[in-house]
């Protein structure tokens, strides 16, 4: 029996989100439906509702979650009714050129639920990211389902589905950070400061947080940043060289997403060093810069796509450090609110106070 459960919406390009009855179907071959615990607010979820994404109005926003699996379709192996889970947007096909040579995280063939919830007037509705999850409960495919302890605080767990994910992954999946590097990481929103922690569990010596903000810097320090540097009244490069020996770090994370911060990324990093750009830009920016500089450098740069996150390898073995008191989850949940508090949440994000807000259920 399809269900009628709560969700919030964008029903046009622009206009505020809104909270309404959707029907959620019963799960068909492959899929799941998933009661929800928590989700947070991700700036992704904003574009859709501007229209930045594509036009596929209306959108069942919300994608960085966790809860309980309530009911499973045919022929699914991965996870069972009750299992705690967190839901990804990498569902890989294991078929596909990049998984058969032992790179699922470039799976070409990812996959949602083929089903499709809908509003009460029949309408389909577009799940952001294939997730949907500002809802009660969603439908995903059983593959977007990863099972982890259940110990872990819905809220803290939820935020490995996205952001937290993509920031730790830039560090240790696409950047290598290994021990004894230096790091410098520009941007501590929830992805930097997520870099942050990821370069701290990876036992980098120096980790140097850059942002035009105190208070993101302050936070930095407080999750393992050895140095911090205002790019407002410091010039970001100079301050990096000066605490690398005058060299630049082996690593730079550039979390922001604009031109500027991708140059001084670049111009941060040693000689042979590893640019890693996870900040998403616009499709009108462009990055000017002179070809010798690239050649007579060495070293690679790199985007990162969710961290290269391979969800069944690396959210069992993050919430575990978290379980360890290693990975302080609980420090980017600045606030919980409610599910009707969406679109204020998206106005609290402008203000630069919030890792993240998460609704919880
Ligand atoms: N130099 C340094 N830091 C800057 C600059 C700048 N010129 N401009 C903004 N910042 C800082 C902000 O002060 C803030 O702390 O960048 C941070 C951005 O953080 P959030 O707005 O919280 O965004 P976040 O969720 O961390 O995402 C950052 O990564 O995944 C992408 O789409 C995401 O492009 C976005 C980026
Ligand atoms: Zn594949
Ligand atoms: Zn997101």
């Amino acid at each position: 029996m399809a269900q009628q459960v709560q969700g919030v919406i964008a029903r046009a390009k622009g206009a505020p989100v809104e909270i309404t009855t959707i029907t959620v179907p019963d799960p068909g071959p492959g899929e799941a439906v998933v009661e929800i615990q928590a989700c947070g607010v991700c700036h992704t979820d904003l574009h859709y509702r501007e229209g930045g994404i594509n036009d596929e109005f209306p959108f069942l926003l919300g994608h960085e979650a966790a809860g309980v699996v309530e009911s499973v379709g045919e022929g699914v192996a991965e996870v069972e009714p009750g299992d705690f889970v967190i839901l990804n947007w990498r569902a890989v096909c294991g078929q596909c050129r990049a998984c058969r040579r032992g790179r699922p995280e470039y799976c070409f063939s990812t996959h949602n639920a083929k089903q499709k919830m809908t509003l009460a007037d029949g309408t389909e509705l577009s799940p952001a990211l294939g997730i949907g999850a500002f809802a009660e409960k969603t439908l995903v495919a059983a593959g977007q389902c990863t099972k982890v302890d259940p110990s872990a605080s819905p809220a803290a767990a939820g935020l490995l589905g996205c952001g937290v994910m993509a920031g730790i992954g830039a560090a240790i999946n696409t950047g290598g950070v290994g021990r004894g590097d230096s790091v410098a990481v520009i941007g501590c929103g929830g992805v930097g400061n997520a870099s942050v922690v990821g370069a701290a569990l990876a036992g980098a010596a120096k980790i140097i947080a850059v942002d035009i903000d105190d208070k993101k810097l302050e936070t930095a320090r407080s999750l393992g940043a050895t140095h911090t540097v205002n790019s407002r009244s410091t010039d970001a490069v100079e301050a990096v060289r000066q605490l690398t020996g005058g060299f630049g770090a082996d690593v730079v994370i550039e979390a922001v997403g604009r031109p500027e911060t991708y140059q001084q990324a670049f111009y941060a990093r040693d000689l042979a060093g590893t640019v890693v750009l996870v900040g998403v830009p616009t499709p009108e920016m462009r990055l000017e810069l002179p070809l010798l500089d690239v050649f007579g450098r060495g070293g690679s740069l790199k985007s990162s796509w969710y961290g290269d996150c391979l969800p069944s390898r690396d959210f069992p073995m993050l919430i575990d450090l978290y379980l360890q008191g290693r990975l302080d989850l609980d420090a980017f949940v600045t606030e919980t609110i409610a599910l009707d508090d969406v679109e204020k949440a998206f106005e609290r994000m402008h203000h630069g106070d919030v890792l993240r807000s998460v609704v919880m259920f």
